[in-house]
């Protein structure tokens, strides 16, 4: 490997199985320049995947297009570029994200979000490697590797109509899942370590705050023991993080564990567990406390995106909607 480039993997922390089998899909995927898919939860690492496979062979530029983003009367200038004059106000001529890309990637970000008129438009772009800014006559040939992302369910969008079959069977030829944080544990520590690392080098977890970070679900995968470990870094009261100091889901989790559920505790770790983790099975939060609490904490981590909310709890829109009437939550 050429060692300027560096270990294009380097930052994709984790050793799991699932892990190691990515980075080697990386390694793949950075030898070719067909498209890449990558699927998988909100905040399973899909972006960091798609970095490292542009490192990994980093030509021209890494070029992001947040595909939800592009609505409106401009997205497709915004995308393809316009000529001078093509519509009222395009006073000059402007290059769009794709041309930027021209040498380089383009990375569709929620490619599940990108508008029909658009998706035909990079279809073209992938089978003849062409593209027409707005107002053009003729076409200009382009050289980009396209990587696309999605939490979406691709075959499902295809199903209800929202997705091109076309496009999607020439983006899906080399697919990379990501697996969800709670399928692989083994990445839950060495993640941990590696955000707080990030913070300060002293900065130490209590076995039981381990145990804790073990044993959650983890809904919204690694982006949310990011926000764990930021927070507790900023509450912290010395270089050891405690179990005081956790995110109130993580409290809800502990709470709602029976006693033999609540982390094995060793001696030395079984006083930073709080309070509310000893309390008698009476005092245990209702199961509608933590389910209205888990509500608003996974509204505040889509950003009040009723459909990926719903989605990260695991439970139908319709449902949603109406848990949110019952609990009488404004997203
Ligand atoms: N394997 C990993 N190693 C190091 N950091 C990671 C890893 N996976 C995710 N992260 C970090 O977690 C956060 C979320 O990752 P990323 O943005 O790549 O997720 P995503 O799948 O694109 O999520 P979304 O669908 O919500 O956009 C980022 O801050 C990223 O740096
Ligand atoms: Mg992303």
């Amino acid at each position: 490997m050429d060692p300027a480039r560096g270990d294009a993997s380097q930052a994709i922390v984790g050793q799991s199985r699932q892990i190691c089998e990515i980075r080697r899909f990386v390694q793949k995927a950075a030898q070719s320049r067909i498209p890449v898919l990558l699927l998988g939860e909100s905040g399973t690492g899909k972006e960091v995947v798609a970095r490292a496979i542009y490192r990994s062979n980093p030509l021209g530029r890494f070029v992001p297009i947040d595909c939800g983003a592009l609505v409106g009367t401009l997205m497709e200038s915004e995308l393809f570029g316009h000529v001078k004059g093509a519509f009222t106000g395009a006073v000059a001529a402007k290059t769009g994200l794709i041309e930027l890309a021209d040498g380089g990637t383009a990375f569709f970000d929620e490619i599940g979000d990108l508008k029909l008129e658009l998706q035909v438009k990079l279809l073209r772009l992938l089978q003849e490697r062409e593209f027409r800014p707005v107002g053009a006559l003729a076409y200009k040939k382009i050289e980009i590797r396209v990587i696309a992302a999605t939490h979406r369910d691709l075959e499902r969008e295809v199903a209800l109509g929202n997705f091109r079959q076309d496009l999607y069977y020439r983006l899906k030829v080399f697919t990379i899942r990501l697996p969800r944080l709670a399928d692989r544990p083994d990445d839950i520590p060495l993640l941990a370590d590696h955000f707080l690392r990030a913070h300060d080098p002293a900065l130490r977890l209590t076995p039981a705050v381990r145990e804790a970070l073990l044993s959650y679900h983890w809904p919204g995968n690694v982006r949310e023991l990011q926000n764990c470990i930021e927070r507790m870094v900023a509450l912290r009261s010395s270089t050891l993080l405690q179990a005081a100091d956790l995110p109130s889901a993580l409290h809800y989790h502990l709470a709602a564990q029976t006693p033999t559920e609540v982390p094995a505790s060793s001696p030395a770790s079984d006083h930073d567990l709080p309070d509310f983790c000893r309390r008698p099975p009476s005092s245990f939060p209702l199961l509608k406390e933590t389910e209205k609490h888990a509500i608003m904490e996974a509204l505040e981590r889509t950003g009040g995106d009723r459909a990926r909310a719903a989605q990260l709890l695991g439970i139908g829109r319709t449902t949603l909607y109406r848990k949110l009437k019952e609990y009488r939550i404004q997203p």
